[in-house]
Parts: structure tokens; sequence; C-alpha cells
């Protein structure tokens, strides 16, 4: 068996891919904050898999916490989820963002290589591509991020492959995730947003469960088929098989920098999500046309074909199973974790 330290474990993404390894056999420590997540979310982990991860609260940047973990646990590589993720925050406070992203990455890095551990899969976004010039969005696309939150992804994406160019004893893997949704089908399992919820998936599902009245939809004049945006929403438990197979494929990948897109090739408009969504729970789900939200691209998509060729992996899980066990979460836990 492999052991793996997952930092951000108790996070919405780390917390799916915690399941996914255990369930495939690997031994994890989770190191989390909890500053925006929740100890409930291993325990929910534990009752899943059958098995308690272990949980050490600390900040990535802790190096003496890292240490000791470490020292102790001799990972064979890390997840590296933890990390500052939203992106109004990150315009309005650019500083907080690219000191704790890029400092937090930095330590685990060092706290790494002293201890041999040369092995990571590092969290990324496809907010690094900004606006694209052409659809579906391969590996090759031109970055161009638009928000400090995007910047801080690609920094430490460059930082990652630096560090490999110096060293080839260390090898990596950049997930360049799409629009995760949904949760695992046990339901125990899921996002938690704090405050009112920024993303579309999640603000559906309070919809849904009444703990708010209508979506406020952004933008129905979009050129596109139905005039709403269009998304590549990947289920979260894909993106989670995701990270295992990009995990298994370290192993023979030494001196190597990896980036793949993970999603599923496919776009989505809001107006078909809120269809899906409808569906899903029963609900009607209310929505109130409002006028674009500054930032936003028209349509995004994946080409995912790199990641299929050379990790064997490919999403399968449909926009129907995202709806519904985003749902079985939310039914079942209407405030989240609290
Ligand atoms: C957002 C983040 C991105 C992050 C991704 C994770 C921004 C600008 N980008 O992407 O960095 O990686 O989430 O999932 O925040 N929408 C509504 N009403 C809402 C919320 C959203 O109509 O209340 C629309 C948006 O205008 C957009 C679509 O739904 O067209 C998807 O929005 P969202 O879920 O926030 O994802 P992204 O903006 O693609």
């Amino acid at each position: 068996m492999a052991s793996v330290l997952v930092t951000g474990g108790a996070g919405y993404i780390g917390s799916h891919t915690c399941v996914a390894l255990m369930e495939a056999g690997w031994e994890i420590a989770v190191l989390d904050s909890l500053e925006n997540s929740s100890s409930a979310a291993v325990d929910a982990v534990a009752e899943i898999t059958g098995h308690r991860p272990r949980l050490e609260v600390a900040d990535c940047r802790d190096e003496a916490a890292l240490e000791k973990l470490i020292t102790e646990m001799r990972p064979d590589a890390v997840l590296h989820f933890a990390g500052l993720k939203s992106v109004p925050d990150s315009v309005a406070d650019p500083l907080r963002y690219y000191r704790h992203n890029l400092e937090s990455t930095a330590v685990l890095m060092e706290v790494m290589q002293r201890g041999g551990i040369r092995r990571m899969v590092f969290s990324s976004s496809a907010t690094v591509y900004g606006p694209p010039d052409e659809l579906p969005v391969s590996e090759a696309a031109t970055t161009r991020p638009v928000n400090p939150y995007g910047w801080t992804k690609l920094l430490i994406e460059q930082m990652i492959a630096d560090v490999v160019r110096s060293d080839p004893r260390w090898s990596a893997s950049l997930l360049r995730y799409f629009n995760p949704v949904g949760a695992h089908p046990s339901g125990l399992i899921g996002e938690d947003p704090e405050g009112v919820p920024g993303n579309l998936m999640p603000y559906l599902l309070q919809v849904a469960v009444g703990r708010r009245d209508a979506l406020p939809l952004y933008g129905t004049d979009y050129p596109t088929p139905d005039g709403t945006a269009v998304r590549d929403y990947i289920h979260v438990m894909d993106l989670a098989e995701g990270h295992l197979a990009a995990l298994q494929a370290l192993e023979s990948s030494a001196g190597q920098v990896h980036t793949y897109n993970l999603g599923t090739g496919r776009g989505a408009s809001v107006l078909e999500v809120i269809a899906a969504m409808r569906e899903a729970t029963g609900h009607p789900l209310p929505y109130e046309e409002l006028g674009r939200r500054p930032g936003d691209v028209p349509e995004l998509w994946a080409d995912p074909a790199k990641a299929r060729s050379e990790l064997g992996w490919s999403a399968t899980r449909s926009l129907a199973e995202m709806c519904r066990d985003g749902w079985a979460w939310q039914s079942k836990n209407p405030q989240g974790y609290s």
C-alpha cells in the first residue's frame, strides 16, 4: 500500500479525492487549517470508507507542523489542494492571495524536498486560461488569467515546473479543473460554501432546499444558443478519479511535469443546468434575469484528450448525475456541515 499526504483534504474537492484514494487502497493523511472547511467532512470520509484518515489541523504555511507530519508519515506523494479560492476576494485583497497561495506551496515543497518526497499533484484551474481564443481549450492554449486568483494558480504551476527542472528526481502533475460540481452519491460529503454561494450549482441547490428565494441569472444576451453562458461542469467524483490517475502516472514520470485539463469536453448553458436541476430536485427553481457578471466569459469548455490518452482517464458522469448527487448532499444537509 502506498501513502499520500492530502493538503486541503477536508475541503470540497479534497474530501472527495480522499474517498477515491482510500477506496483504491491508498493510505492517506489530511493536513487542513479548517479555515474554510470542516472536520465533519473527514468524519464523513471515515463513514463512507470505513477508515479514519489522520487529520492534522494546521495551515500549509506552518513549516513545523508540515515537517512533523512528513517525517512521521513518509508519504510517497503529496496532493496539494490547500489554498484560497474566491475570485472576488482575490480581486479585493490580492496581496493576501499571492502571499497565502504562493507561500504555502513554497513551504510545502521545501519540506518535501528536505524529506525526499518529490511527487506532487497540484490543484490548478481552468481560470489560468482567461478568455479563450478558441474552443475547446487544450493545454497548449494561451494562459492569461484575468484575476489574482488565476494568477496565483499560474505562478504556482511555474514554480513547480522550475523545481522539477532543477532536480529530475521530482515529478509533478498540474491539474486544471473546469467546473467541479455534484457530490459523492451517498450525500455524506459535498460542497459547503461560506455565505452567499458565488457559483451556480451551490446557489441552485440552496434555492432548491429553501435557503434562498431565486437564482440571480447573470447574462441572457451571450452569443450562445440560448443566450446564457456555457461551462464545462464535471462531476466531483470524476475529478477525484482524475487525481488518482495522475498520481499513479507519477510513478514513471521522474523529471517530468505534466499539465492536464480535467473536464468533460462538453458545455452546458446556465438554462440547461437549471432544467437538469429542476428535474433532479422536483423544485421549480425560480430565477431572476440580471445583466452579465463582470469577468465572465461567454463559453468555456475543455479539450480533455490529453488526460484520456496519457492517463487513461475520462469523465463518465452526466449532468443529470451531477444534479442528482448534488441534491443528495444538499437535501440531507440543508445547512451544510454546520
Ligand atoms: C468560477 C470561478 C472559477 C472557478 C470555478 C469553480 C469566477 C469568475 N470564476 O467559474 O475561478 O474555478 O468557478 O467552479 O468566479 N451564474 C449565475 N448565477 C449565479 C452564479 C453563476 O448565473 O448565482 C452563472 C455565471 O455567470 C456563469 C455560470 O453561471 O455563467 C457558471 O458560474 P460559476 O459556477 O460561478 O463558475 P465560473 O464563473 O465558470
